[in-house]
């Protein structure tokens, strides 16, 4: 049986850290589900590791429907998410629950929207017509134009502040979960202690009710810099599913992220 957001949300209230990693095909769904992995998210990161696309951006609804078809096949207890891509949002609520309802179509068991406050409508518009959505706020890169870079965001008071307040308001606008990438590891304490709802981390320290890594950044195959928060598990791994099950024990454990992999 495939894992559901209950189950999800009851892994948080135990106490139980969720194991996260991007994912784009079917044989890589079945490994990594079979590895221990509870969630896979069709990232649309998927435009910088599979297609080479210098920023998310180039990525469409079409792409991640042909994607998320793809590691929908190849699972069956792994819950799924996808990404919304970029302009496939930010016109309208009704506009917005046409397009996640083809990534719903297509496998997708709930959908992950960028956007602080700026997409509590929508997010109410899609959750009251059932559409679970995981909001994702704090370093996000379809907006890398408009932050000028990947940088840390919510280092100020008044920008943590904000971001606090965000995810109050997303919570209470029906979020099922919220994504925080490359925040200040006390932030996304304060935040997750804050929240009912799990809170996904990458690059917001060992305090997250879930932690999500890119899966080739995972497995060592990043070009150009590394970010801090990455941790290259094949390292010690003598195979690909040696090295996705001790990324499970070390998220389930809190060993992964260690202190030095946030900010
Ligand atoms: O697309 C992606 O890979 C993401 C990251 C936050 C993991 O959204």
């Amino acid at each position: 049986m495939r894992t559901t957001l209950r189950t999800l949300q009851r892994m948080c209230d135990n106490g139980e850290r969720i194991s996260v990693l991007t994912c784009y095909d079917a044989s890589f769904a079945l490994l990594l589900e079979n590895s221990g992995v509870d969630v896979l998210l069709v990232g649309d990161s998927l435009g910088n590791v599979l297609q080479g696309e210098e920023t998310t951006l180039p990525v469409t609804l079409d792409d991640m429907v042909y994607h998320t078809r793809c590691v929908a096949r190849g699972s069956s207890k792994a819950f799924i998410m996808v990404d919304m891509p970029f302009g496939t949002s930010q016109i309208s609520p009704e506009n917005t629950f046409e397009n996640a309802a083809e990534l719903m179509a297509a496998g997708a068991n709930m959908v992950k929207i960028e956007g602080g406050h700026i997409m509590t409508e929508t997010i109410r518009f899609l959750t009251q017509r059932g559409i679970p959505v995981c909001a994702h706020i704090g370093l996000m890169p379809q907006s890398v134009h408009l932050l000028g870079g990947y940088k840390v965001q919510g280092k100020t008071h008044s920008q943590a502040k904000r971001l606090l307040e965000d995810a109050v308001i997303l919570e209470k606008a029906g979020a099922g979960m919220l994504l925080m990438e490359a925040v200040p590891s006390t932030l996304a304490k304060k935040i997750t202690k804050t929240l009912v709802i799990p809170t996904i981390g990458i690059g917001a320290g060992r305090n997250c009710s879930a932690q999500v890594l890119v899966l080739y950044d995972m497995l060592g195959i990043y070009s150009g810099k590394k970010s801090r928060f990455i941790k290259n598990f094949m390292v010690s791994a003598d195979s690909i599913s040696e090295a996705v099950e001790n990324y499970v024990k070390e998220v389930k454990s809190g060993k992964f992220p260690g202190l030095e992999h946030g900010f």
